[in-house]
């Protein structure tokens, strides 16, 4: 795939999509919007142009069937959590992980997203020039970066539902447990994937937690995808992940 891009298709225009999608815009770069109204019919008049899947996790398994006829080199997934089964038939595609907080009004860049695969430096570069830090990577440094971001899912969500705390308060009054999720989530992922997971990955998620304090979890979301994924990987390797498992014991998950 060329190393610059005239259009983007982004599919799910939500937080995530439309963040990206306004980048893109300001980059100079054609968005074309795919949402469950329209846009689908598109996607194979164009052989090049990347597609930024920007739909939650939960939605993904139908979506990816619905992109099946779309060569995979222009798939681009930037869904948080244990994505990889799912992604399993879409072999040669590109992954993203977005380093940026959504939420209503608020945006915050908290560091650069990075991307890797075939469709990574074009989209990357595109983000970039749009005003959204991003970087492609090569597919080790992405591993590692997976496994520091479920670390970081794990905590924000969860235990801010369990608790009802929120990010704040959650850090200052239960720390040890909160490096104890972090901890588990990102060695188990870490170990999965064949990386080594670094003692820099817990003061990282502090300081780029530092201005979500607000952030508050009513319900747990997509369980499967991150605590629960990761329990249940650990389970399937012979490693325990007793912090995350109480949590989820205390919401009903099954693991
Ligand atoms: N928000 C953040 O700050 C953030 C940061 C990093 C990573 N992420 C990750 O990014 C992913 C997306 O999160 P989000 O916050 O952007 O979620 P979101 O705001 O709920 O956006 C998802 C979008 O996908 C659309 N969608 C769902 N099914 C669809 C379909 N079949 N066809 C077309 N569009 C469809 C939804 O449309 P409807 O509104 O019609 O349902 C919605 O616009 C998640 O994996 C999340 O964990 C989010």
């Amino acid at each position: 795939m060329s190393e610059s891009v005239r259009r983007v298709f982004v599919v799910g225009l939500g937080e995530v999509g439309r963040r990206l999608a306004g980048a893109l815009t300001a980059s100079g770069t054609d968005v074309a919007p795919v949402t469950r109204q329209g846009g689908w019919e598109h996607l194979s008049g164009d052989r090049e142009a990347p597609v930024l899947v920007c739909v939650r996790e939960e939605a993904l398994s139908d979506t990816v069937s619905r992109l099946r006829n779309v060569a995979a080199e222009r798939l681009v997934f930037v869904q948080n959590g244990w994505i990889r089964p799912l992604l399993g038939g879409v072999q040669g595609c590109s992954r993203g992980l977005i380093w940026f907080t959504s939420k209503g009004e608020f945006f915050r860049v908290l560091r650069a997203s990075v991307f890797s695969g075939p469709a990574a430096p074009a989209v990357a570069d595109a983000l970039k020039r749009g005003g959204i830090a991003a970087a492609a990577i090569g597919t080790e440094a992405f591993a590692g970066a997976e496994a520091e971001k479920m670390g970081f899912n794990c905590v924000v969500g969860l235990p801010l539902a369990v608790h009802a705390l929120s990010l704040g308060e959650y850090l200052d009054r239960n720390a040890a447990e909160a490096e104890a999720v972090f901890s588990e989530a990102a060695g188990v992922t870490a170990r999965a994937l064949g990386v080594t997971p670094s003692n820099d990955w817990w003061p990282e998620f502090l300081r780029v937690a530092k201005p979500l304090g607000w952030v508050r979890s009513a319900a747990p979301k997509a369980l499967e995808f991150r605590n629960g994924a990761v329990a249940r990987l650990a389970r399937e390797r012979g490693e325990r992940t007793p912090a995350n498992e109480r949590l989820l014991k205390a919401v009903g998950f099954e693991i």
